[in-house]
């Protein structure tokens, strides 16, 4: 029996001296100490001993037991001890090493050319303002000398929600609604920039797409200040050498009306592809405002006049950078958009 107890140690201690982790020592707690293991069954075996012999085989067994105890939580904290370090050395962080920058989005192109057109016309001193997207018939049409038979409205495939409201065709509506929410008569100098809707799409149409109104009465105000504002602004958007000329259209809310051409960007005037070799591209809508217009926002149109302008910002943007199909802005492909830098390229 005692030789059977210190085989047992021996053999524990070679298990313990060999053993590397803390899984294998727990397997070793179980197999020496566990329920199923010799002491347990030495202790259990007790009963069968001549009962004078009993104390001092217990007293063995329970030393061995001590023994075991104390070796494995010895080599328990070996292991831990050696571990930490381990992980320590492999967690090191080398604070040398230069940071990770985290990716920046940029602006897009459409609102990089928004913002440019802002600018311009702020220093000119208007004012931003902005109407709703879902706009009723009133001010969409009505208030724009557009009464529901009129034919022009068909040109305006609208989106609308009921019969009454809708995704506002153009930001024109803003122009009453910057009349009407005026004090009466007083001077107006304002750009409207925002989304527009229409029932369109292709190469160089999209169902959602931006323009900028310009609304600007006052006393005396007419086609000249029209022409001189636009000039003004198509020069510091497309340089100085573009030339700008006006051609007769019909808007109901304007009279006189005129659309607005310029040089062509690319070829400078000579004639090519993008202009059709016509020399000319048309960038924007505008006119004298129809009195009618005034006087059903309130304001005296023997007093004041006015001109009115409103551009497609994507059109402008597809000017400046070169792009030959408007649907690029919206599919937001990053090989696309990741091109586009604060300045624009003209
Ligand atoms: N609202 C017109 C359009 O969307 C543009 C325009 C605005 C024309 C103001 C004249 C005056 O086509």
């Amino acid at each position: 029996m005692r030789e059977q107890l210190e085989a047992l140690q021996k053999e524990a201690q070679a298990d313990l001296s060999a053993c590397g982790s803390l899984t294998a020592l727990n397997e070793l707690k179980v197999k020496y100490l566990g329920k199923k293991g010799p002491l347990t069954a030495a202790l259990r075996g007790l009963s069968g001993l001549p009962a004078e012999e009993r104390p001092r085989f217990g007293q063995a067994v329970n030393s061995v037991r001590a023994r075991i105890e104390s070796l494995l939580a010895q080599k328990e904290e070996e292991i831990s001890r050696k571990e930490l370090k381990e992980r320590l050395l492999r967690e090191k962080a080398d604070i040398t090493l230069p940071g990770r920058r985290p990716p920046r989005g940029r602006l897009h192109p459409v609102t990089l050319v928004m913002d440019r057109i802002k600018s311009i016309f702020v220093r000119m001193g208007f004012a931003v303002r902005e109407g709703p997207e879902i706009e009723n018939d009133y001010y969409n049409f009505e208030l724009l000398n557009l009464p529901k038979d009129h034919p022009a409205r068909d040109a305006q495939d609208t989106f609308y929600i009921t019969g009454e409201y809708l995704l506002r065709t153009h930001t024109s509506p803003v122009q009453a609604r910057v009349m009407r929410g005026n004090e009466p008569g007083a001077p107006i100098r304002m750009i409207a920039p925002g989304k527009v809707y229409r029932c369109d799409y292709d190469a160089t149409h999209s169902p959602m797409f931006h323009q900028v109104e310009g609304l600007l009465v006052d006393r005396d105000v007419g086609l000249s200040d029209l022409k001189g504002t636009l000039e003004l602004f198509i020069r510091e958007m497309f340089g100085p050498e573009t030339k700008v000329r006006l051609r007769p259209s019909y808007f109901p809310f304007t009279e006189p009306s005129a659309e607005v051409d310029i040089s062509c960007v690319i070829c400078g005037g000579q004639g090519c592809r993008v202009c059709k070799n016509s020399g000319w591209l048309e960038i924007l809508g505008s006119g004298v405002v129809h009195p009618r217009v005034l006087e059903m926002s309130g304001y005296d149109s023997k007093k004041m006049s006015g001109f009115a302008f409103g551009m497609g910002v994507e059109r402008i943007a597809m000017l400046v950078y070169g792009i030959d199909d408007l649907r690029l802005f919206f599919e937001n492909d990053l090989r696309f958009i990741r091109q586009f830098e604060r300045e624009a390229v003209l």
